[in-house]
């Protein structure tokens, strides 16, 4: 077996920079998480936490002078050069977005076997066209994210935090080996915002997916993830176990008004407090 030092990333960011205008979103930036982890991506509004998930994905190409993303070993892009595989690698990834990004007039189930759209011919996906077996992995995904009893509902008509669990089952769906999610829970409310984030730990628990989730709530990473990164302006101030963002330390990556508080200022951080068994197949 390999050693944790010699294993391959699955995901492995090194020096990577990128520059919009005069605004450097992203400053010499290297994260390695192993397979099977669970890492929070934590920081200010504007510190580079979706530009850093987009670069992973091989949606953005970084500064051409330096830096390099692989998955899995695979090289995403590389000096600003993404990678002419990139299709191929993004099958292993599943991208979460904070707006759901179902088609709100298709069934739930439909919407979940696009997710294969990476692994079939693209057209047969278009065309409904889907075997039994695809179909019956779709429903066992539904299933496992608590949402088989809406499966022939249309997307749009279920609310934002079902609409995102079934996005969580359309990665599953697409046998991804990495979900990244950006802002998955933002505009959900507390016990949905819940929901979907247990629906990714029990992903990451049971099927060993890596998961690299941005949060806006401070508590969530601390409660969720054994290991955050935290960034600001562009740079990475804090990577390692959630544990260690002290107030003083959340102080330093916030600001002093934000410190000792979750963002919204409404709750006392909980530093360290496991959470509860997944509940899958708990209903919204
Ligand atoms: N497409 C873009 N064009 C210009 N500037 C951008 C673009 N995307 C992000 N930025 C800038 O990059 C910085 C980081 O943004 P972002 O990654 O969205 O931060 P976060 O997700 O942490 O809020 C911000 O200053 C933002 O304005
Ligand atoms: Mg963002």
């Amino acid at each position: 077996m390999q050693t944790q030092a010699t294993q391959t990333a699955a995901i492995e960011v090194d020096t990577v920079s990128k520059t919009f205008g005069t605004d450097k979103a992203l400053n010499e930036v290297s994260i390695r998480i192993a397979p099977g982890e669970m890492v929070a991506l934590i920081g200010p509004s504007g510190s580079g936490k979706s530009t850093l998930l987009r670069h992973v994905a091989g949606l953005l190409a970084g500064d051409r002078d330096a830096g390099s993303v692989r998955i899995f070993g695979h090289q995403v892009q590389k000096n600003g050069t993404i990678s002419p595989d990139i299709r191929k690698i993004r099958a292993e990834v599943g991208f979460i977005f904070q707006q759901f990004n179902l088609v709100g007039r298709l069934p739930l189930l439909t919407n979940v076997m696009t997710g294969m759209l990476a692994r079939v011919g693209t057209w047969r996906s278009l065309l409904g066209w889907f075997s039994r077996e695809e179909k019956e992995r779709a429903m066992q995904a539904l299933d496992c994210v608590g949402l088989a009893e809406h499966a022939t509902q249309r997307a749009g008509t279920l609310s934002g935090g079902q609409q995102q669990r079934a996005a969580i089952a359309r990665a599953m769906e697409q046998r991804a080996r990495i979900i990244l999610a950006d802002e998955p829970i933002a505009s959900l409310d507390p016990e949905s915002a819940r929901l979907v984030i247990e629906c990714l730990a029990a992903l990451n628990r049971n099927q060993g997916l890596t998961v690299l989730v941005s949060l806006h709530q401070v508590q969530f990473a601390l409660q969720y993830c054994v290991r955050t990164i935290a960034m600001k302006d562009g740079c990475v101030v804090f990577d390692g176990p959630s544990q260690e963002l002290t107030p003083t330390a959340l102080r330093n990556i916030y600001g002093v008004r934000k410190s000792g508080v979750d963002l919204d200022g409404t709750a006392p951080l909980h530093i360290g407090v496991r959470p509860e068994p997944a509940l899958l197949g708990a209903a919204a």
